[in-house]
């Protein structure tokens, strides 16, 4: 089987998160989420998490130098020897060079990028209202896609919270980052051919279907 190598672009709260929780599901393919890898290592104080968690209370980008190894160890692993999905990741171009080189050295290239498109306006009123599971990480919004029961996450019960980055302030920075060192991306992966752009501000299942239907495209040009 060809391999299927993707990354989510977009900002923060375009719903990434959200949308590779039902793509993996589809597809079958490893998720590999840089935030989620890094406030894993925040909560354990492991060492990543001692040198990360700084910069992301600030809403700054983690040192590419500190981020890049650790992701491509995980795309280089057997879990991803078919594919993966890669969310946050990368977020400069030293991150996309960095992964480039990687595969090539692997001989891979990667098949997609997908870029989930909402304005500033929107990301504001979506992180004032998401809310996280602290045991499975599935993601909710107080309005937009709420749990069946307050509070609590609807696959074990267990409580649901705001993220410490969340608070509009830190929001407002992560979006000035994100326009300054990570739109640069969007021009870097249309000269390489591979740029899909979607529509972010239709429901999460109308996004879905429609990244979805594209993937299964792109899967079937593959196999040809
Ligand atoms: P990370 O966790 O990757 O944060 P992010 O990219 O800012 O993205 P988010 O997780 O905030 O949003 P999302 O797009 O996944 O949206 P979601 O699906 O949750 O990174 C956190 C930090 O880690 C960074 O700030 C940085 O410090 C560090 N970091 C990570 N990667 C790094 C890297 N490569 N280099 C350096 N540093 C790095 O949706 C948001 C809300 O909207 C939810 O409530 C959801 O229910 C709702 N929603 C989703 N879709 C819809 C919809 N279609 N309509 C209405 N509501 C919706």
């Amino acid at each position: 089987m060809s391999q299927f190598n993707l990354i989510l672009l977009g900002p923060p709260g375009a719903g990434k998160g959200t949308q590779a929780e039902r793509l993996t599901d589809d597809f079958n393919l490893p998720y590999i989420a840089t935030g989620n890898i890094l406030r894993e290592a925040v909560s354990q104080e492991t060492t990543l998490g001692k040198q990360a968690k700084a910069f992301m209370d600030a809403g700054e980008l983690v040192p590419d130098d500190v981020i890049s190894g650790v992701i491509l160890e995980a795309v280089e692993g057997p879990d991803a020897r078919d594919g993966f999905l890669l969310d946050g990741f990368p977020r400069t171009v030293a991150q996309a060079e960095a992964l480039d080189a990687g595969l090539e050295q692997l001989d891979r290239r990667l098949t997609a990028a997908i870029l989930i498109e909402v304005p500033d306006e929107e990301v504001m009123r979506r992180m004032s209202g998401r809310r996280v599971s602290v045991k499975t990480g599935r993601v909710y919004h107080v309005e937009f896609d709420p749990p069946k029961h307050e509070g609590r996450c609807d696959v074990d019960g267990s409580r649901l919270v705001q993220r410490d980055d969340d608070h509009p302030e830190t929001v407002a920075h992560r979006l000035e980052v994100y326009h300054e060192k990570t739109t640069p991306l969007i021009g870097y992966y249309e000269d390489q051919g591979v740029l899909r752009r979607f529509d972010g501000t239709r429901s999460p299942t109308e996004v879905h279907d429609h990244i979805r239907a594209t993937i299964a495209t792109l899967r079937l040009e593959e196999e040809l």
